[in-house]
């Protein structure tokens, strides 16, 4: 017995130096180590040997188990050690190529027309997506069942709360809390049940209002027409055509000259040479009442741009739906 823990050992010390990977030490402990192992066969023999040799061969045998462990456990280090070597990093490898993201084109244009009304000393001011009706529309002078709530497509809520149709709510917000004179921009989404080539149901405006003694339909004219020409950085052309707003009087939309067909007339400008991109007007003086501004004393005008209909022109963009598709191709083109 003593001669077959002696051959165990040394076989054991050359089978361990060939073990390279974690699956042939597993099979070294389960040949050695495990229940039904060499080790433990010679261990079941100690019962058959003569009784005084018994206590010296039993020592031997614990002998011979423990520096199987530490072989065991010494290789378990270095394998362990073999693997963090492996990892370090190959510094010839050529590498990886980062994938920066990009800031949404409407985005970028909102920044922009920001940046053009913080230049002329406009501030900014931000209000609820999910605004009350009240604000959207009794106090822009659309009472209910006025017949230019139907103008609006309006997302409901609740019986008073409502997804904002335009960014004017923002109007009376603002007014409610400052005295004149004002310069506001309110830049935000708003909602529409609406869909086609120059429609989405989400969009963003940027309000603009401006309240001082003595402002008139000129300072409304000549603050769009400067701010288009610094939005735009290009000659386009312009023009202020007559409309109808219950929270502005006399009220005017300006459309943009059609980038897509030249004026031509085609399917984006809907045959008209043109593209309306805001509504505009002298806020009524209904309008200053309900917040209490003295219509005898003050003026002022207001606008609300769409800005996903700024950014198709500039970029000549033929289908509006393009921003929200989130097709990387398109907007990483930006
Ligand atoms: C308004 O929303 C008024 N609140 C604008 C206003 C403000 C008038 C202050 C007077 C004083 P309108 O519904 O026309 O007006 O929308 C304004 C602009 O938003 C449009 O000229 C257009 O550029 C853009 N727009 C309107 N509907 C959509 C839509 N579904 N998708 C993308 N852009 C739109
Ligand atoms: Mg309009």
């Amino acid at each position: 017995m003593e001669q077959d823990l002696e051959k165990l050992r040394s076989s054991a010390a050359e089978d361990i130096a060939a073990v390279s990977d974690s699956r042939q030490l597993e099979a070294f402990r389960i040949a050695y180590l495990g229940r039904n192992g060499r080790l433990s066969a010679l261990m079941k023999q100690l019962g058959t040997v003569a009784q005084e040799d018994r206590p010296r061969l039993g020592k031997l045998a614990n002998t011979v188990r423990s520096e199987l462990e530490k072989l065991f456990s010494d290789k378990i280090v270095s394998l362990a050690g073999q693997a963090v070597r492996a990892e370090r990093p190959d510094l010839s490898l050529p590498g990886r190529r980062t994938v920066n993201g990009r800031v949404h084109p409407v985005t970028q244009v909102m920044e922009e027309i920001c940046s053009v009304f913080a230049h002329m000393g406009f501030s900014i001011a931000e209000g609820p997506d999910i605004e009350l009706d009240y604000y959207n529309f009794e106090a822009l002078n659309i009472p209910a069942h006025h017949p230019a709530r139907d103008m609006h497509d309006t997302f409901y809520i609740g019986e008073s709360t409502l997804l904002r149709t335009h960014t004017s709510p923002m109007q009376a917000r603002v007014m409610e809390k400052q005295q004149p004179p004002l310069r506001v921009i309110a830049p935000g989404k708003v909602y529409r049940c609406d869909s086609d080539i120059t429609h989405t149901p989400m969009f963003q405006q940027v309000e603009g209002m401006l309240v001082d003694k003595h402002i008139s339909f000129a300072d409304l004219k000549g603050v769009l027409t400067v701010s288009l020409q610094k939005i735009f950085e290009k000659e386009l052309a312009v023009r202020f055509r007559p409309s109808f707003f219950p929270f502005t009087e006399p009220s005017a939309e300006v459309d943009i000259e059609c980038v897509i067909c030249g004026s031509e007339g085609c399917r984006v400008c809907k045959r008209t040479g043109w593209i309306e991109i805001l509504g505009s007007g002298m806020i009524d003086p209904e309008v200053f009442k309900m917040v209490d501004y003295d219509p005898e004393v003050y003026s002022g005008f207001a606008f609300g741009m769409g800005v996903e209909r700024i950014t198709m022109l500039k970029y000549g963009i033929d289908d509006l739906r393009l921003f929200y598709e989130n097709d990387l191709r398109f907007l990483s083109q930006f």
